[in-house]
């Protein structure tokens, strides 16, 4: 119940709206990058910047006009856009030349600059794939229909695993700082299995730094297996990386190898939401595990709404809306450890780093 004039729990009205106002600035922008990064905008001007002479590119200046011609697109169009994205802060009009604009201070490396470490471009697009699916997702709020992941087109699945394996470096160090001993064995000759490669973006970072380890990769969206052989095949790891279309437990039943370390990143809650079918999978996993290896899980822990007024971490909670299309279900910390003691494992560990975790399942 409000309580005196238009103060409630010492928030004011105005301030609400200025909230409200904020929300709605924000979300224009998101829409604004999300749909330049899809039209091909943004690809542009990083195009622009390194056909620069110039030895370190931190902004970008052009026209309207050399957009339009360069990407066959609307004047109309393109003009309500630039409108939006100056007034959100993305440009800026550019004095020096006549009718020219240039990126505003740090948006080259967030958002046009692939290569920097600041990128933020792929989840910008993600968001635009997120405003695309509103009415599928809103109709199902009644029915709880869902869909298969493999059936949304598949750049936009790529673009999907671009962000979610964001930080998989990272994922890599904190394994190898907080399992050194195990690590150094591994690096010598160990065999690695990773369940749920997809494209085969993790890939890419353990590869390259365990030179003597062999690697098994098993997916089975077919369009990521097929983008992992081709980026695979680039750099020249065919004899080291073996990537098959397969789901885990058909991969059980013919795989004969015992693998020192398993690791599943994001893999789990997108799996048969079925209790038994993940509990299985588990067991497979177990009897392809040597008995002194490790299996690594990365899963965004979502505790129960009305447990969690402490603990809210946005990002975590963007996954798990994200993936409502998908029927995808996840857990907390103790209903993970639910799952995983009634399987053969004895013992889960939870390792956590400055801004990543992940558990450690031994036999
Ligand atoms: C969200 S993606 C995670 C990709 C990557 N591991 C990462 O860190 O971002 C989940 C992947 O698990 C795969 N997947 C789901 N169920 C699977 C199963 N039963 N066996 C193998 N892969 C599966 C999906 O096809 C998808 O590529």
């Amino acid at each position: 119940m409000m309580s005196e004039g238009k103060k409630e729990k010492g928030v004011t009205i105005e301030e609400q709206i200025g909230k409200y106002h904020q929300s709605i600035f924000g979300f224009n922008t998101m829409l604004i990058l999300g749909a330049g990064c899809k039209i091909g905008i943004f690809d542009y001007l990083y195009e622009k910047g390194k056909s620069s002479t110039q030895d370190k590119i931190t902004s970008i200046t052009f026209t309207p006009e050399e957009i339009i011609l360069n990407l066959k697109l609307s004047p109309f169009y393109l003009d309500g856009w630039l409108h939006m994205a100056v007034a959100c802060g993305i440009f800026e009009l550019e004095d020096s030349c006549e009718r020219c604009l240039i990126s505003a201070p740090h948006i080259y490396d967030l958002f046009i600059n692939r290569d920097s470490m600041f990128y933020k471009g792929n989840t910008a697009a993600l968001m635009n794939i997120m405003a695309l699916n509103q009415e599928f997702l809103i109709n199902n709020f009644k029915t709880g229909n869902t869909k298969d992941y493999r059936d949304f087109p598949p750049e936009d699945c790529k673009n999907g695993q671009v962000v979610s394996t964001i930080g998989g470096a990272k994922f890599e160090q904190l394994f190898s700082n907080r399992k050194a001993d195990f690590q150094m064995k591994f690096m010598n000759n160990g065999l690695f299995l990773e369940v749920g490669c997809g494209y085969g973006f993790n890939l890419e970072a353990w590869v390259k730094k365990y030179e003597k380890v062999k690697f098994v990769g098993i997916d089975i969206d077919p369009n990521g297996i097929a983008e992992a052989k081709k980026l695979i095949q680039k750099k020249g790891w065919e004899d080291r990386v073996e990537l098959i279309e397969v789901s885990v437990s058909d991969y059980a039943k013919t795989n004969s190898n015992k693998f020192d370390l398993i690791m599943l990143k994001q893999v789990l809650h997108e799996m048969d939401s079925n209790e038994n079918y993940r509990r299985q999978a588990l067991e497979d996993i177990y009897t392809m595990l040597k008995d002194d290896g490790i299996l690594i899980i990365g899963e965004n822990m979502i505790p129960d709404l009305f447990k969690s007024r402490n603990e809210v971490n946005f990002f975590q909670i963007l996954h798990k809306m994200l993936d409502l299309p998908f029927g995808s279900r996840f857990y907390d910390d103790d209903t993970f450890k639910e799952l995983i003691y009634s399987t053969s494992f004895k013992k889960a560990e939870k390792i956590e780093g400055d801004d990543i975790y992940f558990w450690a399942i031994t036999k």
